[in-house]
């Protein structure tokens, strides 16, 4: 049974690890021992957490870079495995969101969350998993959603984008298995953090937000022992459960009448 402890000594390429859940699965993993590569735009955020973790005893890099540049994962693929850090754990975690109403928002808002939530996770995956498949080892964490269960009118795009991380895991996570490989999908209810500042998505916060340690922690133990899909908080995962046996519509529609933005 694979245990946390497997990724002592193991390097780690953590993505949006400048805030929010990022930051925790940094910590989490830093504290099973593993080496960890810190990627994200803001330099004195990563330098900041770098510092901390180092004073710990981890041993970490840091790589600035902004995902929703095509050419950013080849990058920090050069500056980590293509520079001799063989990366066996790889964390998608970047993401993000924008409340408001499609047909009023600026493109290029909606088209930054595909590029940073789904073509960014591709693209990395895709440099990184050939050699996790060589070496018959290595686990993969992608940061879906409960989200990804339902449309969510008003966060349109961020959620299509999450159901597209939930199933390339699921079906990566089956594909890489005979190679030893774990892949998992990570799904977080309302979380701590600056999602809902940068999303200026407040009505979906929800009176009740989770720890994003607790997330962290659920989330890297579930890496660990290869389960494939995981909702860190009973009572999303129960709501994720249930909302199979109503019809789609009917709660899309009463999302849209809740969400809908006043002015
Ligand atoms: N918080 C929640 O309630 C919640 C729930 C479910 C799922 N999630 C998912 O959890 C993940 C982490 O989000 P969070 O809640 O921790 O949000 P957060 O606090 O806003 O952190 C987002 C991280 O992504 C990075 N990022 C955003 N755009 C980027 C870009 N263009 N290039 C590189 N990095 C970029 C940010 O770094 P820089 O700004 O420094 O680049 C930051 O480190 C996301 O995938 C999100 O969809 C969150």
């Amino acid at each position: 049974m694979a245990k946390v402890s497997d990724f002592n000594g193991k390097w780690a390429l953590v993505t949006g690890a400048s805030a929010g859940i990022g930051v925790a699965l940094a910590r989490e993993l830093a504290g099973h021992g593993a080496r960890l590569i810190l990627t994200a735009r803001r330099k004195d955020r990563l330098e900041t957490l770098a510092a901390e973790l180092t004073a710990k005893g981890a041993e970490v890099r840091i790589v600035v870079a902004d995902l929703n540049d095509v050419a950013a994962p080849q990058q920090i693929y050069d500056a980590t495995a293509g520079a001799g850090f063989p990366v066996d754990i790889l964390v998608n975690n970047a993401g993000l969101g924008q409340y408001g109403g499609f047909a009023e928002s600026p493109v290029e808002q909606e088209l930054s969350q595909v590029r940073v939530n789904c073509e960014a996770v591709v693209r990395l995956t895709r440099l990184f998993v050939p050699h996790m498949v060589e070496r018959r080892r290595g686990w993969v964490l992608v940061l879906a959603s409960t989200a990804s269960f339902q449309p969510v009118p008003y966060l349109t795009t961020y959620a299509a984008t999450k159901v597209f991380d939930r199933f390339f895991a699921l079906g990566l996570a089956e594909e890489a298995a005979r190679f030893g490989v774990k892949v998992t999908a990570l799904c977080p209810g309302s979380t701590e953090s600056e999602f809902f500042d940068v999303a200026r998505a407040g009505a979906f916060k929800g009176p009740k937000i989770q720890p994003a340690e607790e997330v962290a922690r659920l989330g890297i133990a579930a890496l660990a022992r290869g389960q494939r899909l995981i909702i860190p908080n009973l009572k999303s995962g129960l709501r994720a459960f249930l909302i199979r046996f109503l019809p789609v519509g009917l709660i899309t529609r009463y999302v849209e009448k809740a969400a809908r933005p006043t002015d």
